[in-house]
Order: structure tokens, then C-alpha cells, then sequence
């Protein structure tokens, strides 16, 4: 019986929690200008001088094969690509647009390729795609739309139909579910409806400035894709709960676990970058340490979450030095404490450990994975630990580990303290990033 029982959804998730690790790849006409992926919007710039990136868009060292490659080498077993992001630019050969790769010097189908070279490493395979979209003239503009400050933004609102753009995303999401085989994954972005805040309103905008599901027509929406591929695993941000809950770039799923409006355990997945930015920003400082990025992986699992993990491409086509590098730090840990990740999830509630201490479970029950996010010294204290323990060892190496009742002579007042059961800490690993301790459990009395 699992310590985290989800409520059930109609996509096929199974698979999916007992993954818990893929990789997100931000991949568009932002890798050139290299600050942003929201750069038309931040800067405001305008259709016309936008359109040099779409001229000088040529991934030539892009092979989607070392990308796939990678990913299964830090330990990811699935990955998701922006077929469209919010400049409304498309990875693939769509008919319903121009404004695709295979029109730019690229010349290229880069959604075939990610499926390809990605199913052929076996990892699972699903599209990112923008509900907003800053190109389709039929999109009206809103309090995100990098038009809205435009001295004639009003003019160029008029007629902006957006029933038509509402058919055009069904359109495109019918290509990429047709076209492409089975796909895993679909992950919408995303929901701002009328008075939720952020960006400037003005009372000329449509809708109240937002867009949400009535807007997208997400009945239609789900109802087609349902009935096109109805195994996928569906996002929460056309705006209605589905499979998938999708807790962005904070700390947020440390202090709560994600539930639904009764209370129960969902499906969740967790997006982060290595840097800050989705897309490739290459003067960015904000890389996350090593530690911080095991520390991530293990934080979400040990709350019944998944991680997503961004890589943003050069607009060359390829994961610079940086990545890389972050992507082989997930790979040297996941190697030896894998088994801490795959198939695992929140522990029982009957243990207790001091902060700086995580814990993952196997679906199972029957192994016990201690993280040792902050390293506690000589010895550990797990309170309920004390009749469960049938073997204990360092996952990294197999190497056993002691336990033993212990009455230290100086507790934390200075008096001697009461018999505690404690863990002997391994002295070799003072030196590793989040050592685990694995610990094969008796059943419960
Ligand atoms: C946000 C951003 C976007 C990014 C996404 C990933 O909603 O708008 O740039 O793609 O989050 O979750």
C-alpha cells in the first residue's frame, strides 16, 4: 500500500511517478538574442526587428541524438520540448503557418528529430506548447502582450478573432498528435484570466486583459485531445485541473505538498532550470551548485513529486559547456542512488528526522532511503527506525552501516541524555553530495 495514494486521472500516469525525472528543453528563436525567452515582451520588440532571428535562425550543430543521449545519462527517462513557445515561432512543419522552422535557413522538422533520437535512447517523449501566442494575428493582445504598449495598441486589436486562434491551436495540437506517433506528454502554458494580476490593463483589451479556458475553449480542446491519444498525461494550465500539477521555478512543494481542492494527493511535477531562464541566456549568472541540484531531485521525490529539468539550447543547436556540465552532475549521483529516485516516493509519517534529512521510500515499503542533504557528523537519530531496521547500508557502495543503542554522556544541556538509537555516520563520505543511507525495513508490527 503506497504512503502517497494519488487520485486517479484518466491519463496514464503510472509510469510517470515511478520515472520522476525528465528533462525540458526551451528551444526556439529566444536562443538568439540569448537574454530571455519572454525577450519580445520585456523589450517590446516589435514584429519587424523580431524577424532577424527568424532570418538568421540556423541550429547547424543541433543533433538530436546527443541530446537524448545526455538526458538518459543524467538519469531522465522522459523529456519534453517546446513544439511553441509564447513567440508563437513552431518546431515542426505545420500547415496552418509560416512562422515554422522549416522556413527559416534550418530547413528542418526540429519535432521529428526530438522524437526520433529520444524514443530510439527509450525515453518517453511529449510536446510544451504555448497557449499564449505574441505572432498569430488573430490573438488579441493582453496584459502580457508585447504589443499592448504600442501608441495604436488599440487599432491593432481590432478584429483580432479569437475563435479563430482558438482553431488554430486545435489545428496544430491535432498535427503534433497525428504526426508524431504516440506521445506521452502534452503541457500547456498558460491560464491568466481576467483580474489575476500582473502585466498593464487597459479597458480596450478583450476579455478583461486575460485569457483562461473559456477563451481557449478548453472543453473542445480536452474532448479532442482525449479522443486523439487518451493514455497522455495533460498539464493544469489550460486552466482546468487534469492529470498533472505543475508547481513552477520554487521552493512552494517544500512547504506544501500539492493536493486538490479535497485534500488529496495528486500528480506532480516540479519545472526548474539550471540557470533561471528556460530559454538560452548566455550572460546569466545564477547557475545552481551541484548540491543544490541533487538537492532538488530528492526534495521533490521525498514529497511524492516529479522534477522537470530545463535545458535551454544555444541557438546553434546544442547544450553549452554550462548544461552539460550540470547535466553530468545528475548523472554521477543518479549512477550509484538511482534507487533512491526511481520508484520511489514519500516515506510513512511513523519516521522522524532532523532537518536537513529527506526521505523516499520505495512504492513497495520495503526500503528506507535516508538522504543526507546536510551531513549530521558522528550519528544520526531516526526516531521510528528503532524495530524496522533488518539491514542498513551506504547505497553508494554497498557498504554496511551500524546502528546502536547509545547513552551519550553530553546532550545538548549538557546533561547526560536518555538511551538513543542512533546511526553510526560513515566518515568516507564527508566529502560526497548527499550521501544515502539504505535501509532494507521489517514490515510494520
Ligand atoms: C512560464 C513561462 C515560460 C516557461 C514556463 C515553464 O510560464 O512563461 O517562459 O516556458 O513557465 O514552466
Amino acid at each position: 500500500m503506497s504512503t502517497y495514494p494519488r487520485i486517479k486521472t484518466i491519463g496514464e500516469t503510472d509510469w510517470f511517478v515511478h520515472d520522476r525525472f525528465g528533462m525540458f528543453i526551451h528551444f526556439g528563436l529566444y536562443a538568439l538574442p540569448a537574454r530571455h525567452e519572454w525577450i519580445k515582451e520585456r523589450e517590446k520588440i516589435s514584429e519587424e526587428k523580431y524577424q532577424k532571428y527568424f532570418d538568421h535562425f540556423n541550429p547547424d550543430l543541433m543533433d538530436a541524438r546527443d541530446w537524448a543521449r545526455q538526458a538518459k545519462a543524467a538519469g531522465m527517462k522522459y523529456a519534453v520540448l517546446t513544439a511553441k513557445h509564447h513567440e508563437g515561432f513552431c518546431l515542426f512543419d505545420s500547415q496552418y503557418t509560416d512562422y515554422k522552422s522549416t522556413n527559416t535557413p534550418c530547413g528542418r522538422d526540429l519535432v521529428r528529430e526530438f522524437v526520433d533520437a529520444f524514443r530510439a535512447e527509450g525515453l518517453k517523449v511529449g510536446f510544451y506548447y504555448s497557449l499564449i501566442d505574441w505572432h498569430h494575428p488573430d490573438f488579441p493582445i493582453d496584459r502580457k502582450h508585447p504589443r499592448r504598449l504600442d501608441p495604436d495598441a488599440e487599432a491593432q486589436d481590432k478584429g483580432r478573432d479569437m475563435k479563430k486562434y482558438a482553431e488554430y491551436m486545435r489545428n496544430q495540437v491535432t498535427e503534433l498528435l497525428t504526426n508524431y506517433g504516440k506521445i506521452d506528454i502534452l503541457w500547456f502554458d498558460f491560464s491568466y484570466p481576467a483580474g489575476t494580476g500582473g502585466g498593464d490593463v487597459f479597458d480596450w483589451m478583450q476579455y478583461g486583459g486575460g485569457k483562461g479556458p473559456e477563451q481557449w475553449e478548453a472543453d473542445k480542446m480536452l474532448a479532442l485531445i482525449r479522443k486523439l491519444q487518451p493514455h497522455i498525461i495533460l498539464n493544469d494550465r489550460l486552466g482546468i485541473p487534469q492529470d498533472l500539477v505543475t508547481p513552477e521555478q520554487s521552493n512552494y512543494n517544500l512547504f506544501k505538498i500539492p493536493q486538490d481542492e479535497n485534500g488529496n494527493y495528486v500528480t506532480w511535477e516540479t519545472c526548474q532550470t539550471f540557470s533561471g531562464s528556460w530559454g538560452y541566456f548566455r550572460d546569466e549568472e545564477s547557475w545552481k551548485t551541484p548540491k543544490m541540484l541533487i538537492d532538488m531531485l530528492i526534495r521533490s521525490v521525498a514529497r511524492g513529486g516529479n522534477l522537470i529539468m530545463n535545458v535551454g539550447p544555444t541557438s546553434r543547436g546544442y547544450f553549452d559547456s554550462r548544461a552539460e556540465d550540470a547535466l553530468k552532475v545528475y548523472g554521477d549521483w543518479i549512477k550509484y542512488n538511482g534507487r533512491s529516485i526511481y520508484g520511489c516516493t514519500m516515506a510513512e509519517d511513523s519516521f522522524e528526522v532532523p532537518p536537513g534529512v529527506e526521505l523516499t521510500q520505495s512504492e513497495d515499503g520495503t526500503r528506507l532511503y535516508i538522504h543526507l542533504l546536510d551531513f549530521p557528523f558522528h550519528r544520526l537519530v531516526v526516531k521510528g527506525l528503532e524495530d524496522r531496521i533488518d539491514y542498513m547500508q551506504l547505497l553508494s557502495d554497498g557498504s554496511e552501516i551500524y546502528q546502536y543503542e547509545t547513552r551519550y554522556p553530553h546532550g545538548p544541556d549538557g546533561a547526560p541524555m536518555d538511551p538513543q538509537f542512533t546511526i553510526f555516520m560513515p566518515g568516507s563520505v564527508f566529502h560526497t553530495v548527499d550521501p544515502v543511507i539504505e535501509v532494507f525495513l521489517k514490515p510494520k508490527n
